[in-house]
Formats: structure tokens, C-alpha cells, sequence
């Protein structure tokens, strides 16, 4: 499966530190805001990565990444023009796509423990896989509705009466049939092609699975300053008391097989000295340990 980030947008709510820099190069805690995604992706054995934004950010983002072979993958970048929607992403992508299936990432959205998104990914056969996620505030997102037997009937973009405390996290599975999807969706209310109707779409025609993340999955919002400072406060917490870091791509590369232990020690001599370098040596000392 093919994997897609998509990091565009105005990121007008982080301003004025998106003047200087787009909202997903922002750092959260100590790594850029789409280290997250990016790992997330790598931990679901995705390694032909796509990643989307404006024709502003698109160089930083291929200084940060290159073409991906530092973690033994390969990454392809595309310019979104201006931000008329996520799926858009498709239509872009669509040389990359190349009739096969694919997984859109948002390259805000921060995942941190057992998602099952690995299962999902290396299970998946045809139609289409989107994932449910209890929330507080329902109205700000994608929401499900579900039907007494607990099959999922609608989809609502940012509804404005209760359906329910469902929505969908911004990781979505498609098949092939996804740019022909999208080229037949209309622009919404607001101007944008929606990834609900995407999804809608499918799930009209019996091609949508909707799998909920199990209770213990942080699903982390960095869109605004205070999410930004709240994710980072989580993401600090739990690495200072694991000595694990969330969010680390070289370490998801070398576990999956992706660069050898050799490559990974060549890479890692290569990184300044510091703490980010010095937690990538414990890894090394870990795997020489054989222990997880
Ligand atoms: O985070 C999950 C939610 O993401 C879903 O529950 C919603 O169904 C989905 O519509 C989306 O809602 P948002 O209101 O968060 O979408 P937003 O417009 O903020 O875009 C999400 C990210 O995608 C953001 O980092 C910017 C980027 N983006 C967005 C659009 C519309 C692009 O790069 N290009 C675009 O054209």
C-alpha cells in the first residue's frame, strides 16, 4: 500500500508561527509536528510515501526528508496550489497512485499507542477503512452515525445538532477506485471537496469499514497554540517516563527492516550530537540487547 501526507493549508490558527514556516514543521515537543504522522505510516509498513503541500512549504519539506532513502523508503512530493480540499490530495497524487491502494495521513494529526492501523493496512483488500475515535467535542470533526446494531449509516462533516461521539481521526484507507471517487465529489458548502462525501461515497455503496481505536489511544489535535502545547506536554510526559520516544521515524525504519542496524548506525553518525542522537544510540544498544 502506498501512503500519502497531506501538509498544506493556511495553518492560519498558528499565526504568526506559520509566517516563517508551515503549521506541520512546527515543533511538537522535540521533533517537527509530521515526524507523528510520518512514523505512523512507517509503523504501518508503509514506505512509497506522497507528501502534498504549497508550493511555499514543499522545499522545506524536501530538505527535512530528501528522497526518503535515509529511512529506506521513498518519498515523491506534489504541490496543492491552494488548500480546495483534503482528497484533493488524489487528484494530485494520482501519478503515484497508480491504481493501487493508498492511506491518507493528515500531517497534523498525532497518534500514540496500539492504533491497530498496522492490521488494518495488512489486511486490506478492497473498498475502503476509515477509523472511529470517542471525542468530547464531536461537532469540530467528521462524526458517524451508527445504526442499534452498531453499523455505521452516515457520515457528517462538523454537524451542527448531536449524532454522535464518533468522528473520524484524519487516517483514512482507499482503493483504487479513490481517484475516481473524488473526481466525481462536488465542492461543499464551504468551497472544499469534503472527505466525509469520500467516504460517504463508499459507504453507499457497502464499501465502507469503520473500525473504532481501542480506549488508551491518544489521538492529539495540534491545530491551535494550546492543542500545539498540550500534545507537547503529553508527548514529553510519557517519553520522560518511558525513555521511549512517540514520533521517531528513523527508529520505526529500523524496526520494520526498512535500513539495516548497519545503515541505521552509518545514519546515526551522521546527526549532530544532542539528545535526539543520543536517545537513536539507546536503540542501537537496545537491538545489540535483543531486548524490545
Ligand atoms: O483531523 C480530523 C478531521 O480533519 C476530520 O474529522 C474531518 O472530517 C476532516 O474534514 C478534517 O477536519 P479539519 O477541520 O481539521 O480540516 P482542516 O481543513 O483543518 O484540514 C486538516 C489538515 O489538512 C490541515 O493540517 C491542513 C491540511 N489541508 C487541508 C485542506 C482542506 C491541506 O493540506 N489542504 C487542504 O486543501
Amino acid at each position: 500500500m502506498k501512503g500519502i501526507i497531506l501538509a498544506g493549508g493556511a495553518g492560519s490558527r498558528l499565526y504568526p508561527m506559520t509566517l516563517v514556516a508551515s503549521k506541520q514543521l512546527q515543533a511538537v515537543f522535540d521533533k517537527p509536528m509530521i515526524y507523528y504522522p510520518l512514523t505512523t505510516l512507517l509503523e504501518a509498513g508503509i514506505r512509497e510515501i506522497a507528501l502534498v503541500s504549497t508550493p511555499e512549504d514543499l522545499p522545506r519539506f524536501k530538505k527535512l526528508f530528501g528522497d526518503g532513502s535515509r529511512l529506506g523508503a521513498s518519498f515523491t512530493y506534489f504541490e496543492q496550489p491552494q488548500p480546495e480540499g483534503i482528497p484533493q490530495a488524489f487528484l494530485i497524487a494520482e501519478p503515484f497512485i497508480r491504481g493501487e491502494s493508498v492511506a491518507l495521513i493528515l500531517g497534523d494529526n498525532i497518534f500514540c499507542g496500539i492504533t491497530g492501523f498496522t492490521e488494518a493496512v495488512r489486511d486490506f483488500k478492497q473498498g475502503a477503512v476509515n477509523f472511529g475515535y470517542y471525542v468530547n467535542e464531536p461537532e469540530r470533526y467528521g462524526v458517524i452515525a451508527f445504526d442499534a446494531s452498531g453499523q455505521a449509516t452516515d457520515i457528517v462533516e462538523k454537524p451542527e445538532k448531536f449524532i454522535s461521539s464518533y468522528v473520524l481521526p484524519g487516517f483514512y484507507i482507499y482503493d483504487a477506485e479513490v481517484v475516481e471517487r473524488t473526481r466525481a465529489l462536488k465542492p461543499s458548502k464551504r468551497g472544499e471537496l469534503e472527505i466525509t462525501d469520500l467516504s460517504r461515497s463508499y459507504m453507499k455503496d457497502g464499501k465502507l469499514k469503520v473500525k473504532l481505536l481501542p480506549r488508551g489511544v491518544a489521538w492529539l489535535d495540534a491545530g491551535t497554540p494550546s492543542a500545539m502545547h498540550d500534545a507537547a506536554a503529553y508527548i514529553q510526559t510519557v517519553e520522560k517516563r518511558q525513555g521511549i520516544k512517540i514520533g521517531c521515524p528513523e527508529e520505526a525504519a529500523v524496526e520494520h527492516g526498512f535500513v539495516s542496524q548497519a545503515q541505521f548506525e552509518k545514519m546515526i553518525g551522521t546527526l549532530p550530537r544532542g539528545e535526539y542522537r543520543s536517545y537513536l544510540e539507546t536503540v542501537v544498544q537496545r537491538k545489540l540487547r535483543g531486548s524490545k
